[in-house]
């Protein structure tokens, strides 16, 4: 993809299977028995705005999850052991290499106390994911935001200057949440490479299973060389677990080990841990759920494409598109036909982010979209 010139229409041309969703998704459905789609919000409401896996958790994580509710008045011991050395042999690295948290997100907030201090600022993208940002607010650190480039990656260039003048916390969500654009791996490695060990740098891969952009490569491969590099992953997305809160870091055993001094203790719960380690051993868990975000991405495209709304290229299971409107009335119209979409992500207010749910979901958002259009609204 060239994404040099990032704003994209008329992508749904090379893409597969944009129309007849719904047969599509239930073919893939027989064909994996076990796999239903996750429940609608007890409201009825469709939700569209948090990057959420539609799909809910595997049929493995699923009975693995009901299988240790006995354990529920046990502390999680059993299950932290086992959960770690199957993600190390998930990922092909040491048990010593990982350190869990709380979703994700709390292995941020922990790289934000174990690195940062007064002197130590953090450098980020804007926009990017919020939540580290957001833990700053308790400490009085510096934070460095640099805006994205014009095709909309992190300014590596400019964040590299930033972070020079002293030791400092990187953050990069590649691909970027909110734009679900993908910096290159190869600009990022040449900054790891020659940088000091004094600038650490915080990888957020959490969505690395639905890039389809080559320029992109994982950073694991840092973790035993460079002790100033951790990865963060998590069961959120693709594993659709974000209910049931469980992330991680990979780094080298140096850097875990002071991660995790500073999570919290008997973590995860016995159902995380039950379900985590479930979903590592379901082999179609990832392809199941790439399949299906591809098709609602190919619904969303050709119907961006017929209206003529700019969208941003996505490596997620999101992307950015153009509203021409004010974005708090956008999401308002949307909520009253059904639909959770976005939330203000500034500078970026022309642009909505959309989650991609079921195919049926999409085709639900689309006509919405095209009424909208008939009233003018967008
Ligand atoms: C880039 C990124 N990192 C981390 C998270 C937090 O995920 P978790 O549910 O693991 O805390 C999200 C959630 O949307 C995200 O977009």
């Amino acid at each position: 993809m060239d994404r040099r010139g990032f704003v994209t229409s008329g992508m749904a041309a090379g893409l597969v299977g944009a129309s007849g969703s719904a047969g599509t998704l239930a073919a893939l459905l027989e064909r994996t028995p076990g796999i239903g789609p996750g429940r609608r919000l007890p409201s009825g409401e469709i939700r569209l705005s948090s990057n959420e896996n539609p799909l809910g958790i595997s049929a493995a994580a699923k009975e693995a999850l009901l299988g240790a509710l006995v354990d529920a008045n046990r502390y999680p011991t059993a299950y932290r052991g086992p959960l770690i050395d199957g993600l190390a042999q998930y990922l092909g690295v040491k048990p010593t290499n990982i350190t869990l948290g709380f979703g994700s997100t709390e292995i941020l907030q922990v790289a934000t106390h174990a690195f940062q201090g007064p002197n130590v600022p953090l450098v980020i993208a804007e926009p990017t994911f919020e939540d580290i940002n957001d833990y700053q607010d308790t400490a009085p650190f510096e934070v460095i935001a640099i805006p994205l480039t014009a095709d909309l990656q992190h300014d590596v260039g400019r964040m590299r200057e930033a972070a020079s003048r002293r030791p400092s916390v990187v953050y990069f969500c590649n691909p970027n949440n909110p734009t679900g654009t993908i910096t290159s791996s190869r600009d990022i490695d040449n900054w790891i490479a020659d940088a000091p060990a004094t600038t650490t740098f915080v990888m957020d891969e959490a969505y690395l299973e639905y890039v389809t952009d080559d320029s992109f490569w994982p950073s694991l491969k840092w973790i035993e060389q460079k002790p100033n590099v951790i990865v963060v992953r998590t069961f959120s997305k693709i594993f659709g677990m974000a209910g049931l809160r469980l992330g991680y870091a990979v780094s080298h055993p140096n850097t875990a080990a002071r991660l995790d001094e500073f999570t919290v203790q008997n973590s995860p719960n016995v159902l995380a841990g039950a379900a985590g380690l479930a979903s590592l051993t379901d082999n179609g868990v990832v392809s199941r759920g790439v399949a299906v975000n591809e098709e609602s991405k190919a619904i969303v495209h050709t119907t961006l494409d017929e209206l003529g709304l700019e969208y941003l290229p996505t490596n997620t299971n999101f992307l950015m598109h153009r509203i021409n409107g004010e974005l708090g009335t956008y999401i308002g119209r949307m909520r009253e036909a059904g639909l959770l979409v976005g939330r203000p992500f500034p500078p970026m207010l022309e642009w909505n982010r959309l989650s991609f749910g079921l195919p049926n979901e999409m085709d639900q958002w689309a006509s919405a979209l095209k009424d909208f259009r008939k009233k003018g609204w967008v």
